[in-house]
């Protein structure tokens, strides 16, 4: 197995290593919106994913341009490279079916060798299931996919500037080795039935190379699978139900990150889906009660840990000692496999309110806050905000 020695730390010691600043309200009001590039007829992160793309067919190369013509023409500072594979299947009668993962990565200027950078990784899939015949997988994942792009390009400029501001500093060597990067990976639908060998090809593919794959001696990471500090696997998100437990006690301390931003967004009426939405209700009105996304923040150590029920792209991952939280809900949508999985049948508000909550999950974790606004407060202010609130968590 392979533990990132960080993770070895209780959680409680690792948050005071990582720097962790909540992101204020006023930081989030400003975040930009989809605006319509989620629409599923023309929006330009989206619609263009929302057809069959089947490993080894036309539609799964356009949709695999369509994300390196975003990543190459808007966020030219993300890194891209794929990774490859080939292997039959049970109906392509001995003939290889390519598999390409894209890797879209984002390290901070100054790190010089692979090896030296931990990294926060967000995945989904983005191939589509064979049958039913023309399946759109809309769930399942082109919408998490958009998510994904949508929030690299959220932080994209927050990024730059934070790590502008910090070049001249005195580096901190744990905290300020912090990438990013987003794994759009194909393969991961069964072509016949779900078995070990019939699924999840890509992941499995470059689970394998990137364990053999080694950085420089005496680096701080290993290999590219150790400089996982975490492995956020979005999947079947965008349309009711949409209830996510927290499956793996490992891993529960990020949950908990990520549920607590959930119910600051709700209370604060950012959450679209929701009927306390700012657009749905006075202030004076009583909070309506309302579900969450990530329902288990108050899970105990003896309740049921479900994680290794769901076989999904994390598998080879953990199996190979990284530290995973799948984003997947239990039960899975109404329109899970079904031919009414399509753009149709997305609720429009559940998939802005997901992209936010990534963008924001995200940002945290980057530690961006008083670099979002574009520019707009100056420095000072934004370092007096974080020691205030530094000082309002202790
Ligand atoms: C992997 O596939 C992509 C997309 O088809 C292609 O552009 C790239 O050259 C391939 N890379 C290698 C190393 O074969």
């Amino acid at each position: 197995m392979r533990v990132h020695h960080l993770l070895l730390l209780p959680a409680i010691l690792r948050s005071a290593v990582l720097a962790y600043t909540p992101l204020s309200e006023s930081t989030i009001q400003g975040l930009p919106s989809p605006g319509k590039d989620f629409d599923i007829k023309d929006g330009a992160l989206l619609s263009p994913i929302l057809i069959p793309r089947v490993p080894g067919t036309p539609g799964s190369e356009q949709v695999l341009q369509h994300f390196v013509d975003f990543f190459s023409d808007t966020l030219p500072d993300w890194k891209l490279s794929f990774q490859n594979s080939s292997s039959t299947t049970p109906v392509s009668n001995g003939k290889e079916v390519p598999f390409r993962n894209l890797i879209a990565t984002r390290d901070p200027p100054w790190v010089e060798r692979e090896g030296e950078v931990g990294r926060l990784v967000l995945v989904a899939h983005y191939d589509s299931k064979l049958t039913p015949k023309d399946f759109i997988g809309a769930t399942d994942s082109a919408a998490p996919c958009a998510m994904l792009m949508h929030a690299a390009r959220s932080i994209d400029n927050a990024l730059t500037q934070k790590w502008d501001d910090m070049a001249g500093d005195a580096l901190d060597e744990l905290e300020d080795q912090k990438g990013i990067q987003i794994i759009l990976l194909d393969g991961e639908e069964a072509f016949s039935s779900w078995t070990d060998t019939d699924s999840i090809y890509g992941a499995r593919a470059l689970a394998e190379e990137w364990e053999n794959t080694y950085h420089p001696p005496l680096s701080t990471f290993s290999t590219p699978l150790a400089s996982m500090d975490l492995f956020v696997l979005l999947d079947l998100l965008g349309s009711p139900p949409q209830r996510v437990p927290s499956y793996y006690k490992t891993s529960h301390w990020a949950y908990l990150n990520m549920a607590d931003l959930e119910s600051r967004l709700r209370k604060m009426g950012s959450f679209k889906s929701s009927p306390n939405h700012k657009s749905k209700r006075f202030s004076n009105e009583p909070r309506k009660k309302e579900p969450m996304f990530l329902y288990e923040a108050d899970k105990k150590d003896t309740d049921r840990w479900t994680g290794g029920y769901i076989g999904d792209d994390h598998v080879p991952f953990i199996a190979r000692g990284v530290e995973v939280l799948h984003i997947i809900p239990s039960p899975f949508p109404d329109v899970w496999h079904h031919p009414d999985d399509d753009g149709e049948h997305l609720d429009p508000d559940i998939v802005e309110d997901w992209a936010l909550l990534t963008v924001t999950f995200a940002a945290e974790w980057m530690d961006l806050e008083g670099y979002l606004d574009d520019g707009k407060k100056d420095r000072r202010s934004a370092e007096v905000l974080k020691d205030e609130l530094n000082g309002e968590m202790t």
